[in-house]
């Protein structure tokens, strides 16, 4: 098949779908065996809340927004075993990737979930009522155990946000990749091309990125607008890493 007919998603299995040791179900469901599909990529995550924040910017300012990120991060199912707070994050690759995924995760609300298609993934999820300090119930948040991108584009920009180009095999790559001439350093936010006591080394010369990642970094350490943002290439390049002292 022509690889241009081929795509990739991002799959994470969310903190309640590890809560209830359901990894091995939402694999088997998805196995090459009933999708066709192929892993590209995996990985287990710790989180962070910048992480958290970046995968679901589109939801910003909604009510449910600051739950969801407490869910995402797996403060909620391991409010106190901190160590067991993970995703664990996948790149599939195949035809129609995209949309099979989504067929068989089902719809985003576990009620409708179990309503329109039962036996997907969600409809073994649960909707827990959001509630304000006096305990007004002020929204829904949905535990629905799984995220699959939803378009080419999120796809994308999910892909490149959780994963770096070395963690998919060369030969699986889907976007462009460049070899890094620069260094590029963060700290506190600020991006900087030469090292700053305490700041993290993002990218060293040599160094393999995507293309975007790389031209992002480029224009905003020269003061201009970027396609991206530093805060969405700091999240990825962190993950994983132990916050000591940055
Ligand atoms: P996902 O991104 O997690 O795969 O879910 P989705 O595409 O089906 O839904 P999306 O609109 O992208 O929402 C992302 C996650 O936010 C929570 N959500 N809550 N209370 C609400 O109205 C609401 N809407 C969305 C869900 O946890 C959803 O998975
Ligand atoms: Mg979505």
């Amino acid at each position: 098949m022509d690889k241009k007919e081929l795509e990739q998603t991002l799959v994470l299995i969310k903190p309640d779908a590890l809560k209830n040791s359901l990894t091995g179900y939402v694999l088997s469901q998805l196995s090459q065996f009933h999708t066709g599909l192929r892993f590209a990529g995996a990985k287990i995550v710790c989180v962070s809340k910048l992480l958290a924040e970046e995968h679901y910017a589109e939801h910003r300012g909604k009510i449910f927004f600051p739950s969801l990120i407490d869910y995402i991060m797996g403060l909620i199912h391991y409010a106190d075993e901190a160590w067991k707070r993970r995703v664990v994050a996948f790149v599939y690759h195949g035809p129609g990737t995209i949309q099979k995924i989504r067929d068989i995760a089902g719809p985003t609300n576990p009620h409708i979930a179990r309503e329109q298609s039962p036996g997907c993934i969600r409809a073994l999820g649960t909707v827990v009522p959001i509630k304000d300090a006096s305990g007004n119930v002020i929204g829904e948040r949905m535990d629905n155990l799984i995220h699959a991108s939803a378009t080419n584009s999120e796809a994308e920009r999910e892909i490149k946000l959780w994963f770096k180009p070395n963690d998919i095999p060369p030969l699986m790559h889907d976007y462009p990749i460049e070899v890094s001439k620069d260094h590029y350093y963060s700290k506190e936010g600020k991006l900087y091309t030469t090292y700053e006591p305490d700041s993290i080394c993002l990218i060293a010369p040599g160094d393999i990125a995507w293309k975007s990642d790389m031209d992002t970094l480029r224009l905003l350490s020269q003061g201009l607008p970027a396609p991206g943002s530093l805060e969405a290439v700091v999240a990825k390049y962190l993950i994983n890493v132990e916050q000591v002292s940055h």
